[in-house]
């Protein structure tokens, strides 16, 4: 580990910041992060960053804006203290679902927090399974989304049958969908949703056969479950086995969502630690990604190409 680098935590997810410090073999810098009582952030680095590389790991997870305003923060705190580069290690991108307006006088969220954190003097951004690839065009540093597909797929082999069908929720996790359906093998199924409220979806498609067969039910994301509860009624009606598997890299589980996605034939759950997930559950099973972002991190720090790592 080179000793020009340095990596801190914020308060979002510091296991897995300690994580991916420990593969690196190295500490997380100590560093303080407190919110004052009118609800400022305040962070103070304690250790030297003056022409070091600076990892900044913190996920964009809820709360959302005060773990935004806490990264903006510690990247001011690198660039005036005098950090060579400052790399924000974003594993989760919050807003990343606002990369485009949906409808007229809304904003587009997910450019408004590239600005943000270009602005702070971040040089480049690391993430994963970034919600739509076209938010990497929003920034004019380098972003590289890394992904948890095979990481979980090593966790799928042996949950997976011959002949499950790998299905995407929705038009936007077809990419994925063919991706793990590519690793484990498996027929592409895809629905068609329509988001009725924050928590509630209407299945209103399927496209591919189902009947009779176990499924794998891939998506970026698990956040009120709303999603993969409608899916998983909507495989049912179609004849599905009960014998449902859901793989998500990021697993937010918003308050209700266990609820939700509980049902007759859900056989377990994936999701990787790119979010402290607050629950616990059974069914529920967490893999790290802390090896392949430390990896990454390695590797820029030796200056060598991260491709085969997508
Ligand atoms: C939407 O396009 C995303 O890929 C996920 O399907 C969605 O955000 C999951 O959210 P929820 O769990 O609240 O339905």
């Amino acid at each position: 580990m080179a000793r020009n680098s340095i990596l801190f935590a914020g308060t979002a997810n510091p296991p897995l910041a300690t994580a991916i410090a420990d593969h690196l073999g190295m500490p997380v810098g100590a560093c303080t992060i407190e919110q004052f009582p009118d609800g400022e952030t305040a962070v103070r680095l304690l250790e030297p960053v003056r022409r070091k590389e600076a990892f900044l790991v913190q996920p964009l997870s809820p709360p959302v804006n005060s773990h935004l305003v806490e990264l903006l923060a510690m990247a001011d705190a690198c660039r005036r203290a005098g950090a060579a580069r400052i790399t924000a290690v974003v594993p989760y991108f919050g807003y990343a679902r606002s990369d485009k307006r949906h409808g007229k006088r809304e904003p587009v969220m997910a450019r408004v927090v590239a600005d943000l954190l270009e602005t702070v003097g971040i040089g480049q951004i690391v993430t994963l399974d970034l919600h739509a690839p076209q938010i990497e065009g929003f920034f004019h540093i380098p972003m590289d989304s890394l992904t948890a597909v095979p990481t979980l797929c090593e966790m799928l082999r042996t949950q997976v049958e011959e002949g499950t069908a790998v299905v995407a929720p929705d038009a936007g996790a077809l990419r994925l969908a063919t991706e793990y359906a590519h690793r484990l093998g498996g027929a592409v199924v895809v629905t068609h949703k329509r988001r009725e409220t924050g928590t509630h979806t209407q299945v209103t498609h399927l496209v591919g056969d189902v009947r009779n067969k176990p499924c794998l039910i891939v998506d970026d994301m698990i956040s009120t479950g709303g999603t993969i509860a409608a899916c998983m009624d909507r495989l049912r009606q179609a004849g599905a086995r009960p014998h449902i598997t859901v793989a998500a890299t990021h697993g937010l589980f918003l308050s209700g969502a266990q609820e939700r996605l509980e049902r007759e034939g859900l056989r377990n759950v994936f999701v990787s630690d790119t979010v402290g997930t607050p629950i616990q559950w059974t069914k529920l099973h967490v893999v790290s990604i802390a090896p392949v972002i430390a990896t990454a991190l390695k590797r820029f720090m030796q200056h060598r190409s991260i491709a085969e790592l997508y």
